[in-house]
C-alpha cells in the first residue's frame, strides 16, 4: 500500500473525472499516442524509478530559480518559499515520474488526473498540505512547463545506454504523455462546456 501523504490515487476520496475514457482515447489518437509510446514510457520506467531524487532536484532547481514559479509554493501574505509545501508535494511529485512511466490509463488513474488538475486550481489548491499559499497555479505557467519537464528529462533517459533511437522514443511518449496530463488537469480551467 502506497503510504505517501496526500496521494490518494485509487482511493473513494478522488471524485469521478468528468472526462470520459472514450473521451481520452480520443485524445491520445490527437497527440498521436500509441501502443508504442506505452511500451516506450514503460521502458523508461526501469531508468527513471533509480533516478527519481536527482530528476526532482533538477526540476525543483528550476522553480525554484523563477520567482514567478517559485510563488506558486510560497506564503500567500510573506511570499516566503514554504518547506512544509514543498516538501510533501515533491514526494507525490516523484509517485508522479513512476505513474507516468508506468503508462497504466484506467478509470483510476483517470479520476486521479482530474484531482492533480484541481489541486493546481483554486478549488483545490493548498488543501491537502494545508499550505498558506498563493491560490491559484497559473495556467500560463502549468502549460509551459511540459517542455522544460521534458527537456530535462531526456538526459536521464540517455544515461544508461539505451540506443539514440531508444531514447529518442522514450522522449517522444513524455512528451505526449505530458501533454495529454496537462490537457487533462486543465478542465477546471476551461470554461464550462468548452473543454
Ligand atoms: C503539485 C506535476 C506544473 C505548482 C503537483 C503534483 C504533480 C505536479 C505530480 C502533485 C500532485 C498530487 O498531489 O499528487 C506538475 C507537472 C507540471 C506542473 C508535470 C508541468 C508539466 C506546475 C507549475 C507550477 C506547479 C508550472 C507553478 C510553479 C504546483 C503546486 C503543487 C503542485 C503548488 C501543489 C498543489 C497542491 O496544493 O496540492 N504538480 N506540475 N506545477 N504543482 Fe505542479
Amino acid at each position: 500500500m502506497n503510504t505517501i501523504p496526500g496521494y490518494t490515487h485509487g482511493t473513494p476520496s478522488v471524485s469521478r473525472s468528468p472526462v470520459s475514457l472514450t473521451d481520452f482515447e480520443q485524445m491520445k489518437a490527437s497527440v498521436l499516442f500509441g501502443e508504442e509510446d506505452v511500451k516506450f514510457l514503460r521502458m523508461s520506467h526501469d531508468i527513471v524509478k533509480g533516478r527519481v531524487e536527482a530528476i526532482l532536484d533538477v526540476w525543483y532547481g528550476f522553480v525554484g530559480s523563477q520567482p514567478h514559479l517559485l510563488a506558486s509554493f510560497s506564503g500567500k501574505t510573506d511570499g516566503k518559499p514554504l518547506g512544509d509545501y514543498l516538501t510533501p508535494v515533491r514526494k507525490r511529485f516523484g509517485q508522479w515520474i513512476l505513474d507516468t512511466s508506468s503508462a497504466r490509463y484506467d478509470q483510476a488513474w483517470l479520476d486521479y488526473q482530474h484531482e492533480i488538475g484541481l489541486r493546481h486550481h483554486r478549488v483545490k489548491k493548498n488543501k491537502t498540505d494545508g499550505a498558506p499559499s498563493t491560490d491559484l497555479v497559473p495556467f500560463r505557467n502549468l502549460f509551459a512547463l511540459i517542455f522544460p519537464v521534458t527537456f530535462t528529462l531526456r538526459p536521464f533517459l540517455a544515461e544508461q545506454g539505451h540506443s539514440a533511437e531508444d531514447v529518442e522514443k522514450m522522449y517522444a511518449a513524455w512528451v505526449k504523455s505530458c501533454l495529454l496530463q496537462v490537457t487533462l488537469w486543465a478542465h477546471p480551467y476551461v470554461k464550462d462546456g468548452d473543454f
